[in-house]
Parts: structure tokens; C-alpha cells; sequence
């Protein structure tokens, strides 16, 4: 990884001098990429590379959205939403037209907010479901034709579009009954693998981002993760930790963000792994926190609560900053004054960090210097294989998510039967 740098700290390195780095990660790796694992049917991510066709189809589509309305709604829930939503933020993509994100939640207000947004204004639709039967994108597609007035049986050519499994499932049969435009969403690659797919690629595109450089930054990138050998494999390196952090009693993982831009990076990476490893009563349960706001809140528990739980800090070094005016407002902070905001907030990272090892508290330290398409892809593939490779540790199916499964089985019985 060029741009992207990972420090483990002092108390990090005595893991690895004890656990030495020897044995068990070479057929870890083994497994992953040789695709040996359970649930290997889905590990079309780590070959898929969106075709030149594929790639001209969904430029064309997106210069046709962005010349032709005001506003894209993508609505979609989990891996149809988060990378996309993610990219868009870190990536600070000048949308024009507005991209706004929707059929994640069941809540009336994220649509009293959107309506607002939209009155008067031309938009277009982007619903993305996979299975085409989750039930939350399906709610918001209904409320979104509803607020717009679009009708979904006359629309104009390609104002409704749908990424969904290729051949069946309900929004695919609708899609297909109505002449939306489509995408298919392969079929060997789950929803939290789905990013560099037309999932993520089509709102991304439409939000003016260059999928093509991401695309192939992606692909690059994860050539360099195609290795047992562990000095060369960042990706491989970060799960060992983890996996020796979680054998030592860590059994959760913090990622501070510290730009409001990698949020969503933060809960991209959090659905990852939480549906990645949680299962089988095993897995490290990943959480994600923005600092500094979040010092001011759970930084009390970081610092002196129990110590069953590491931190992951993920920075980014931001290309827009803002330096402090001189203004003598009498509070002794005027030697501050000239300094930049990110600056200070790399003290406070450092200033953290420090805090926080003095407490015994595990800290890992990712560090990004850019924020374009090309680190962006970097980081899907970084954060991907660490999965990969992490629920392999671990010994659990990557590729599943059962538990999901459980609550929409006891909400559709509510929803049937309930008064
Ligand atoms: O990673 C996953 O597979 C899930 O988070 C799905 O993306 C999520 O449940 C949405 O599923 P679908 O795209 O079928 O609506």
C-alpha cells in the first residue's frame, strides 16, 4: 500500500515478537487465496474487475442522470448502501445532481427531511437489492414513487433504475415487468463485497467520482494481497493482529475516524467485519466512534473502563484545512493562532494515543495521505482481504449472514399478524 501506513505501537510489538510470526497465518493466507474456505462461492471479489462494456454502460447512464435531473435517490440497506455512501463522503464528490441516500432505516423523518429536498425538483431513482426481497428498499421505493409522483409503469426512459440479481428475485421480476433500466449484481459476490460492482460504482459514478481510476486502483491493490508472506501483506498482518489481539481477551474493536469525511468509512468497515465474524458465538464486535466529539463520551470509558477492547484510529490527511484567525478574545489560546485545524487535530490523535497505552489499552494506527479515488480503492481492498483473512482466523464463514435472517423472520410475523 502506497499512501496508506499502519503503526502498531510498542505494547503491539511485543505480539508479535511473542506469538512470533511463524506458523498458523501461511495456511491462513493459503486458504483465502487459493479460495479454500467456506463460503468460497463468494469470493468473487477478489478476481471480479468491472468490464470495459460494463464500464462504458454505466458512464453513459450516469451522464445521462447527471444531464438530466436535479436529484438521484439511491435507496438500499446494509452492503447495497454503505460502500457507495461511504465513497461518496470520502471522496467529498461534488454531486451535481444531489445524491441522497434512502431505504436504510424504517423512519418516517429520513423522509420528511427528503421530501423537502425534492419538491419541484427532477429526480431519478438508483434501488439496489441484491436478493430484490429486503424489505426496507422495498418500503422506500413505494414512499420515494409516492413523494415524487414518478409513475413507476410510465417512467421516462432509465429515471428508474435497478441493481439486483440478474436473473430473479421480486425487484428483478418488477424491474424487468416495468423496462427499468438494470444492473446486475454478480452473482459470486455478497453484499459487502459489492462496491466495486455497478452497487457502488453507478451512485458513485453519478456523483461524478472517476470509477474507472477507482476500478483499477482497486484492482491493483489487490495484487499486492495475493501473498502468504507477511512483511509484504499489510491486509494479512492487520488480521493476525487482531486474531492475537482477540486470543488475548480483546473482544472488540474500536475504529475512530477523526475527518467527518471517513465516517462512513467507519460504518462501512463496521458492517464488514460484524457480518463478517459474528457468528458461531465467535468474532471481535466492531464499533466505530468519531473523534475528538466521541472523547467527549466514550473517551472516559476508553481511558479507565474495562479493557476488553482495542482501538483501530483511522486517519486521513485532509486536503481542505482552515487556519486559526487571530482574534484576542482574552482565553489564553492566542498561541494558537496561524496554527492549522488539522494539525491540532493530529495532536489530539497523538495526545490520545498516548492516553490511552499509558492505560493499557491497545492502539492501532492506520494512516491515509490522500483522499482521491485511488487511495479510496486501496482501502476497499485492503479492508476486504483483512476480512477475509480475519474471519479465516477466526474460523468462520465470511460469506454468510444467518443471524440477519433471524429478525426478519420474527418482523415479517409481526407485520402479518399483528393488530
Ligand atoms: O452484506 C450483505 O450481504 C448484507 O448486508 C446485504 O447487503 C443487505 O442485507 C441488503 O441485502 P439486499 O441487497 O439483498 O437487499
Amino acid at each position: 500500500m502506497d499512501g496508506i501506513s499502519m503503526d502498531y505501537g510498542i505494547y503491539l510489538e511485543k505480539i508479535i515478537e511473542k506469538c512470533g510470526l511463524s506458523g498458523i497465518y501461511e495456511s491462513i493466507a493459503d486458504s483465502v487465496l487459493n479460495k479454500k474456505t467456506i463460503g468460497s462461492e463468494f469470493m468473487g471479489w477478489m478476481d471480479y474487475e468491472a468490464s470495459p462494456a460494463l464500464m462504458e454502460e454505466i458512464y453513459e447512464h450516469s451522464s445521462f442522470l447527471r444531464d438530466r435531473f436535479d436529484e438521484v435517490v439511491v435507496i438500499g440497506i446494509g452492503g447495497s448502501y454503505l460502500g457507495a455512501k461511504a465513497a461518496v463522503d470520502f471522496l467529498s464528490a461534488e454531486t451535481a445532481p444531489g445524491i441522497h441516500f434512502c431505504g436504510y432505516n424504517l423512519s418516517p423523518d429520513t423522509y420528511n427531511r427528503l421530501s423537502k429536498k425534492l419538491k419541484g425538483r427532477r429526480t431519478a431513482i438508483i434501488v439496489i437489492s441484491k436478493s430484490g426481497r429486503t424489505l426496507e428498499p422495498a418500503l422506500s421505493l413505494r414512499i420515494i414513487l409516492k413523494m415524487t409522483g414518478i409513475d413507476f409503469s410510465r417512467a421516462e426512459k432509465a429515471q428508474i433504475t435497478a441493481i439486483t440479481d440478474g436473473n430473479s428475485g421480486l425487484l428483478r421480476e418488477a424491474a424487468d415487468q416495468n423496462k427499468w433500466k438494470t444492473f446486475a449484481v454478480p452473482n459470486d459476490i455478497g453484499g459487502r463485497f459489492s462496491v466495486m460492482t455497478p452497487v457502488g460504482l453507478l451512485p458513485l459514478a453519478a456523483a461524478g467520482a472517476d470509477v474507472k481510476k477507482l476500478s483499477k486502483c482497486f484492482c491493483d491493490a489487490r495484487e499486492t494481497y495475493r501473498t502468504k508472506d507477511i512483511r509484504k501483506n499489510s491486509a494479512l498482518r492487520y488480521s493476525f493482529i487482531r486474531f492475537n489481539l482477540y486470543l488475548m481477551g480483546y473482544l472488540n474493536e474500536l475504529l475512530i475516524t477523526w475527518q467527518e469525511r471517513t465516517h462512513f468509512i467507519g460504518l462501512w468497515w463496521q458492517q464488514l467485519f460484524g457480518e463478517c465474524e459474528g457468528k458461531d458465538l465467535k468474532g471481535i464486535f466492531p464499533s466505530t466512534a468519531h473523534c475528538t466529539r466521541d472523547l467527549h463520551s466514550v473517551g472516559q470509558y476508553l481511558q479507565d473502563g474495562r479493557k476488553e477492547l482495542f482501538e483501530t484510529f483511522f486517519w486521513v490527511k485532509n486536503d481542505l484545512d482552515i487556519c486559526i484567525p487571530e482574534t484576542n478574545l482574552g482565553d489564553k489560546l492566542e498561541y494558537l493562532a496561524g496554527k492549522n485545524l488539522s494539525w491540532i487535530n493530529e495532536q489530539a490523535k497523538k495526545g490520545t494515543r498516548k492516553a490511552h497505552e499509558n492505560s493499557g489499552r491497545p492502539v492501532i494506527d492506520i494512516s491515509v495521505d490522500k483522499t482521491d479515488e485511488s487511495r479510496l480503492g486501496e482501502l476497499f481492498a485492503f479492508f476486504m482481504f483483512s476480512a477475509a483473512f480475519s474471519s479465516q482466523f477466526i474460523g468462520v464463514n465470511a460469506y454468510n449472514q444467518p443471524g440477519v435472517e433471524a429478525y426478519k423472520k420474527e418482523m415479517m410475523e409481526l407485520l402479518k399478524y399483528a393488530k
